[in-house]
């Protein structure tokens, strides 16, 4: 059944993240003074509405993180020295249905919908990640999605988990005051590294991306050679304060290349020569002092930062953006917080530094959220329930 709706001022969106090793759920309340939804658009077969709502992108948004909930599975993926899929797609199940309880108080009702699940707590769409990730993790939030938007007749909006780490930007309140498009992304996560142009909700150029390893990938793997635990991003990051950045020379990969393209490969292949050739014993295996970690975990971390910030200030030349913002997991390297502050107010002093949100950086359901909001704004034609189902290759 249909149903009308009323013009509001505000909105709530459910974010389910699952692409691959965090289970995450949040509750985004957004409102501005220009909301006004005023499109019943389609009715599936269900009848259920899908509603589009107006926003006002220029105005000001009062967001507010109801609930948020992020479950890790760090801690089981650290003992296969990495993700394993069917164990995160295993993980995703138990957890999700925990998670979507908490935040949804969910019950089963005898009433509207006999023996499907209802919702204590109202919201008006659900946005769930459908790709980039790992195909079988993904479809557990897609999945659980859908028996939402049957059962509470809600619409469902595909989230692009890409898109969702850009809009984990806008939730920090003092970035979206300084939200002023074209903003420039450099997106650093465990599988993309990419510069981003933004131009509007919704449009987006990829400026570059990385022709081989992303910048996640290249800290988690040589911090495996070095024998730190999965996922060894942060891990090396920790060490990496107590240590020399130019203890030992290793390269920067395509920093003088005109392209903007970022190649880490070159870099994993001299960290694996330089333990062999240095370190190594034979018969023994590796054989490093706490000092010598310390050291290499800085001059690894310093290659990769150099990188990230020279391209990313070239990229700042070239197109002029009004804002920057750095986001995914690699964003929560302090250095590299540091470095392109440092670096853009040098070369760009006009480009506004948007601070990551704090605590957002990895994955996590509220960007999600945000995105599905994104989505609204952008005036983006949401699809069919039925109709959606995992992109693990998608790009932005
Ligand atoms: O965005 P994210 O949670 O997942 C993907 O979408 O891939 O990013 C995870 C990546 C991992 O490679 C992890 O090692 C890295 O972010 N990471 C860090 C730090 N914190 C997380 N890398 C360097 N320094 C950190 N402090
Ligand atoms: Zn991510």
């Amino acid at each position: 059944m249909g149903k009308e709706l009323a013009k509001q001022k505000e909105i709530k969106i459910l974010g389910i993240e699952t692409s691959c090793d965090e289970t995450s759920v949040a509750l985004l309340t957004v409102r501005n003074g220009n909301i006004s939804k005023h499109n019943q658009i389609l009715s599936n077969k269900t009848k259920s509405v899908v509603r589009r709502a107006q926003l006002d992108p220029s105005s000001q948004f009062e967001v507010r993180l109801v609930k948020h909930y992020i479950a890790t599975q760090i801690p089981i993926h650290a003992r296969y020295g990495g993700v394993v899929p069917e164990v995160a797609a295993r993980t995703h199940v138990a957890e999700l249905v925990s998670l979507l309880d908490k935040t949804l108080s969910l019950s089963s009702s005898h009433v509207v919908r006999p023996n499907r699940p209802t919702s204590k707590v109202d919201f008006d769409a659900i946005a769930v990640t459908q790709g980039p990730g790992l195909a079988t993790a993904l479809r557990v939030g897609i999945e659980a999605g859908k028996v939402l938007a049957w059962s509470l007749d809600k619409p469902l909006i595909a989230v692009n988990h890409l898109e969702g780490h850009l809009a984990s930007a806008w939730l920090e309140p003092a970035n979206r005051k300084n939200w002023e498009f074209p903003i420039l992304f450099l997106l650093v996560s465990g599988g993309h590294t990419e510069l981003v142009l933004m131009t509007d909700f919704g449009k987006y150029k990829i400026l570059s991306r990385t022709r081989d390893d992303a910048a996640g990938e290249a800290f988690d793997k040589t911090a495996k050679m070095l024998g730190l635990e999965y996922p060894g991003g942060p891990k090396l990051s920790k060490l990496a304060e107590e240590g020399n950045p130019t203890a030992y020379d290793l390269p920067r990969p395509m920093i003088h290349d005109a392209s903007l393209d970022f190649s880490f490969s070159g870099l994993k292949t001299a960290v694996r020569v330089l333990l062999q050739e240095r370190f190594m014993i034979k018969d023994k295996g590796l054989k490093i002092k706490p000092t010598q970690l310390n050291d290499l975990c800085a001059s690894i971390q310093a290659a990769i930062v150099e990188v990230l910030v020279a391209k990313t200030v070239k990229a700042a030349l070239q197109s002029k953006p009004k804002a920057f913002a750095v986001v995914g997991g690699v964003s929560a390297n302090k250095m590299l917080q540091v470095e392109l502050k440092s670096a853009l107010r040098k070369k760009c002093p006009e480009i506004k530094f948007l601070k990551p949100a704090k605590g957002l950086h990895t994955d996590n359901g509220a960007m999600i959220a945000a995105a599905g909001l994104w989505n609204i704004i952008a005036n983006k034609k949401l699809p069919k329930w039925e109709k959606v189902d995992a992109k693990p290759e998608l790009d932005l």
